[in-house]
């Protein structure tokens, strides 16, 4: 997993909390190289659910939501890190249904060793979109949270729905545009 998903997260437990609560973390969570991340570096995401784990504990937030809670967070980091994917996107739909063919595409170009999910993309009728994520890391709660925070960036009311994950642990969102 790429470092800066360690980062963002690390600089979320920080603002969110006093003093050496997020040392307490990364030594608590029993990370080798005591949690020196850098955002370029590449390292087991074994790692990034042990800290998910031991935040949970530590804050009493289910893993479900520190994970959601996280995605929401990087969303708007992405928005500030890659402008370039927002130019020309005015809705959350239309920014979603571009993951998998331009904005994981540039991700793998920017980082050979990225290990992204895949997400396909439908659009069944007029403001509705349907993305199917798969992955082998199983990180839909950070899904939802991401998509959670594309619908809050672009300020257009949608829905969201969740499916259950399939027998393949594949997870099926509906994205619905609030008329
Ligand atoms: C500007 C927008 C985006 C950028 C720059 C971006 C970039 C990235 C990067 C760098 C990673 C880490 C890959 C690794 O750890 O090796 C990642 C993973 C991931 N991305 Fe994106 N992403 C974006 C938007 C989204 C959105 C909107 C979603 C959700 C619908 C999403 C879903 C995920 C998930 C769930 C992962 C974790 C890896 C996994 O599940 O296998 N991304 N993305």
């Amino acid at each position: 997993m790429k470092g800066i998903v360690f980062t963002e997260f690390l600089e979320m437990i920080e603002a969110r909390h006093d003093g050496d609560f997020a040392d307490d973390l990364i030594v608590t969570a029993g990370l080798p190289h005591d949690g020196a991340y850098t955002a370029v570096g590449t390292y087991p995401h074994t790692e990034m659910v042990a800290l998910v784990v031991r935040y949970s504990a530590m804050s009493e937030i289910p893993v479900p939501e520190v994970l959601k809670g996280f995605g929401r967070h990087l969303f708007e980091r992405f928005a500030v890190l890659y402008p370039v994917f927002f130019d020309q996107v005015r809705c959350p739909l239309d920014f979603l249904g571009t993951i998998e063919d331009v904005i994981h595409v540039e991700v793998r170009k920017l980082y050979p060793d990225a290990e992204l999910p895949r997400f396909d993309a439908v659009r069944p009728e007029p403001g509705v979109l349907e993305l199917t994520y798969r992955s082998e890391r199983h990180l839909a709660d950070l899904a939802e949270g991401l998509i959670e925070g594309c619908v809050k960036h672009f300020g257009v009311p949608h829905e969201i729905e969740r499916g259950d994950a399939e027998s393949d642990g594949s997870v099926r969102f509906r994205i619905r545009k609030i008329a």
